[in-house]
């Protein structure tokens, strides 16, 4: 490749360089000359084409493979949650709630049109702040110094509680598996995800004490129904975990504890009373819909600084319509059964295709959220592909798993807006592609 790369000072040639990909001249994934090749075109030391290089990666314009030489970075998609568009097969992947379980916004929505909210005026709904205080306050150790932001949902909370107190490069520890948005997010801010296992019981205390060791400065988890695994943190497991991280005060805790309202378990928190960097997240998304885009973060008072300031330039605050009528939904005891009703639903239809898989020879176990984490006996990859032919779109594991590991045997799936008859069908056809699956895997091996 002829590059026309220029520049005497390392910031020059970043720019230079930088400039070449903005035109196109480099495209993703291409090589960039090797140091020692640069020095020698531009007659420059090579310690300023490595600093040059440097420059680049720090801005996430390239990325360094040690041996293998840098390359302009690839932003490579992360797999989306929801459903998929344009597809006739039955997608049983989608991650979503039902929709007739979602409250109606009818009546609520009549009254939430209060005086127009101008620039300059409390961020926070007044009724909401009192509601939202009560909520997270009786879960929270260091509730006294709690302070309450409202934001676009979790997924933004995280972006911005990120984007405010890391830099590109920063350790991030992840569960994995792990939500695909949280994957995305680390990945668009450049941070570096530190996988750390999940098992039954939540983030492994090896998983978490390693990532700690490798300099983490934020702590992602999921305190209930994990997503994919499903899994809930014990009262035993957020002990050890709040332990550990009692010799790390300052590195960000945050949990997402986005099924809240429809979990069936006790929320076990793994931030400690004297935890000084911590954040509560709880979206509505999951009892109100995602369309509703709120979410509350409950947090110690810099941190809720930080977060505050990070939404000034962006969505500023969320709209008082959105926040009134969210008070006016949990606050409604009619509201508040069916949405313990949809727990309850969730929870046992889970159950109910737990065990139809389970009668067919696959052992399956429904733990806490919208989803179910099966595993197969056979990669999972081979089966989505059969299950396509029989009609259904199903998630295979690899799409959440941060490490670099064997194919997953994993699938998620969303099945709890199915039939009776469809959820028969479905776990029949699970049990036919993987037994297809794993007979042309034997013939493969022969
Ligand atoms: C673990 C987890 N966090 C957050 C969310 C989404 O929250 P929000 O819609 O508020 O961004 C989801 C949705 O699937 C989720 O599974």
């Amino acid at each position: 490749m002829d590059l026309e790369i220029t520049g005497r000072s390392a910031s020059e040639i970043a720019d230079s360089l930088r400039a070449l990909v903005e035109r196109g001249s480099l495209q993703a994934g291409d090589a960039l000359p090797p140091v020692r090749a640069l020095a020698e075109s531009l007659g420059i030391n090579r310690n300023t084409a490595v600093a040059a290089y440097r420059q680049l990666t720090r801005a996430g314009v390239v990325v360094t493979r040690g041996r293998g030489g840098t390359h302009v970075a690839d932003p490579a998609p992360v797999a989306q949650e929801g459903f998929a568009a344009d597809s006739v097969l039955r997608d049983v992947g989608t991650g979503n709630p039902d929709p007739d379980l979602i409250p109606d916004l009818t009546t609520a929505l009549a009254g939430v049109a209060g005086r127009p909210v101008l620039y300059g005026e409390p961020v926070i709904d007044r009724d909401l702040e009192t509601w939202a205080r009560e909520w997270m306050g009786q879960d929270l150790a260091p509730a006294a110094s709690m302070r309450l932001t409202i934001t676009s949902g979790a997924a933004d909370a995280v972006e911005r509680l990120f984007a405010h107190l890391l830099t590109r490069g920063d350790a991030v520890a992840l569960e994995d598996p792990c939500f695909l948005t949280s994957i995305h997010t680390v990945r668009l801010g450049g941070y570096r995800p530190v996988p750390v296992p999940v098992d039954d019981e939540g983030m492994t205390v090896d998983g978490l004490r390693a990532a700690l060791e490798q300099g983490v400065r934020a702590v992602l988890c999921t305190p209930r129904a994990q997503n994919p695994s499903g899994a809930t943190v014990s009262a035993r497991r957020a002990a050890e975990l709040r332990a550990l991280l009692q010799e790390h005060p300052y590195v960000l805790v945050v949990e997402d504890d986005h099924f809240s309202m429809l979990s069936r378990r006790p929320y076990h928190s793994i931030i400690g009373p004297d935890h000084r960097r911590w954040a509560l997240v709880r979206s509505v998304s999951k009892f109100l819909g995602p369309d509703m885009c709120l979410a509350v973060t409950a947090s110690d008072p810099d941190t809720a600084e930080r977060l505050a300031m990070r939404l000034t330039p962006g969505t500023t605050w969320v709209s008082h319509l959105l926040q009134r009528l969210t008070h006016a939904l949990v606050t409604d005891s009619g509201v508040l059964e069916q949405i313990d009703r949809a727990g309850a639903h969730y929870a046992a239809r889970n159950a109910r295709f737990a065990a139809l898989l389970t009668d067919r020879g696959i052992p399956a176990d429904a733990a806490d959220g919208l989803n179910l984490w099966i595993e197969l006996p056979v990669p999972a990859r081979p089966v989505t592909e059969q299950l396509m032919r029989r009609g259904w779109l199903a998630r295979g594991g690899d799409d959440f798993a941060l490490a670099e590991a064997a194919p997953s045997h994993r699938l998620r799936l969303t099945v709890h807006d199915l039939d009776d008859a469809a959820s028969e069908q479905l776990a029949t056809d699970i049990a036919a592609a993987v037994e297809t699956a794993g007979a042309s895997r034997v013939a493969g091996m022969r």
